[in-house]
Formats: C-alpha cells, sequence, structure tokens
C-alpha cells in the first residue's frame, strides 16, 4: 500500500475536547457508583480508553476482550469470534463497553448479548465514531462521541491493514 497520508477529519484538539465532554457525561451517571468496569474492545480502543479513563472522576477498573470478524478486510460479514475473553467476572458489576467505531454493528451487538448473558448490574456502550448510514443493527449506543460519513477512518487507535494506529488525529484514507 502506499504510503498515502489521511486527510484530516477530527483533529486533535477537536477530539479532545469531545473525549473531556463525554467523560463528564459518564462521571455524573456513574456518580456513586463504586465498581465502574470499562471493558474495551482491542485493538481499536485503546488509546480511546486511555484517554477517556483517564478523565473520569468516578473509580473505575479496567479490562479488554478481543474479537475478530470472519473474513473481513473492510466489510464486516456479520459473523464474529471471540478470541480473548475478559479476565473479570461481570456479574453484578457496572460494565462500560467502550469502542473505537460502529459499522455495521455486529460486532458491538455480539459483545452486548454475550456480556448481557453473564449477568452484570448494568451494561452501557460508549463509542468514539459511528458510521450511521452503515448500520445494520440497532444496536444502542449510550456515549457517543460523533457520526461520520461513510469513509473508512484510520488514527486515533483505529487501523487499516494494521497501519496509521498512532495518529494523533482521526482521518480517512481511500481504501
Ligand atoms: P462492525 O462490526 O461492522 O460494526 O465493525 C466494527 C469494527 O470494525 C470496529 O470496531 C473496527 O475495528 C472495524 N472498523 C469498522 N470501520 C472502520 C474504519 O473506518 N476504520 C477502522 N476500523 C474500522
Ligand atoms: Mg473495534
Amino acid at each position: 500500500m502506499d504510503p498515502e497520508k489521511p486527510a484530516v477529519l477530527f483533529t486533535e484538539e477537536v477530539i479532545r475536547r469531545r473525549v473531556a465532554e463525554m467523560a463528564r457525561r459518564i462521571s455524573s451517571d456513574y456518580a456513586g457508583v463504586e465498581d465502574l468496569l470499562l471493558v474495551g474492545i482491542l485493538r481499536g480502543c485503546f488509546i480511546f480508553l486511555a484517554d477517556l479513563s483517564r478523565l473520569l472522576t468516578v473509580p473505575r477498573s479496567v479490562d479488554f476482550i478481543a474479537v475478530s470478524s470472519y473474513g473481513r478486510v473492510t466489510t464486516s460479514t456479520g459473523a464474529v469470534r471471540l478470541i480473548m475473553d475478559l479476565r473479570t467476572e461481570i456479574s453484578g458489576k457496572h460494565v462500560l463497553v467502550v469502542d473505537d467505531i460502529v459499522d455495521t454493528g455486529y460486532t458491538l451487538q455480539y459483545l452486548i448479548n454475550a456480556l448481557k448473558a453473564r449477568g452484570p448490574a448494568s451494561l452501557k456502550t460508549c463509542v468514539l465514531l459511528r458510521k450511521r448510514e452503515r448500520l445494520k443493527t440497532n444496536c444502542e449506543i449510550d456515549y457517543l462521541g460523533f457520526d461520520i460519513p461513510d469513509l473508512w477512518v484510520v488514527g486515533y487507535g483505529l487501523d487499516y491493514a494494521n497501519r496509521y494506529r498512532t495518529l494523533p488525529y482521526v482521518g480517512s484514507v481511500k481504501t
């Protein structure tokens, strides 16, 4: 692939401000909760979760889960597979699933169902980006950063063929 420079969609500053707003909302909604567990979906969540979690003012812990879609290049087929499970028992806990981006929604929907079956006290979702016109499920997002058009976006944790994850901004590339 040629080393194309992504076209900026959200600058570092715009992301920083939005993540801070989301952290304030979440902190206020979970005020008084003693056992909030942030569940990050690897690998795309890692930078968003790092920034968001450090801005929260409520007690929280962090765990990770990894999933992959069968046969995906840049489109989800709908088949999702758990490749690394949580180390934390979530029954009775307040769980907030943190993801980088919702495209079709199959991944998040699968995880919501799988985690709900374990009996958490509550389960909500926090997602930085959503491609609204691509959604194929009605998976609920409780905290959303931005709606974006149908573009392939990279940076701030997101990749294209494992590249661009550590770009400080979110940009789009041609696929
Ligand atoms: P979904 O199951 O179709 O919602 O796909 C969700 C997952 O696909 C995300 O968590 C990302 O890992 C990946 N993904 C979808 N769209 C993009 C994108 O534009 N850039 C980078 N990763 C993406
Ligand atoms: Mg992801």
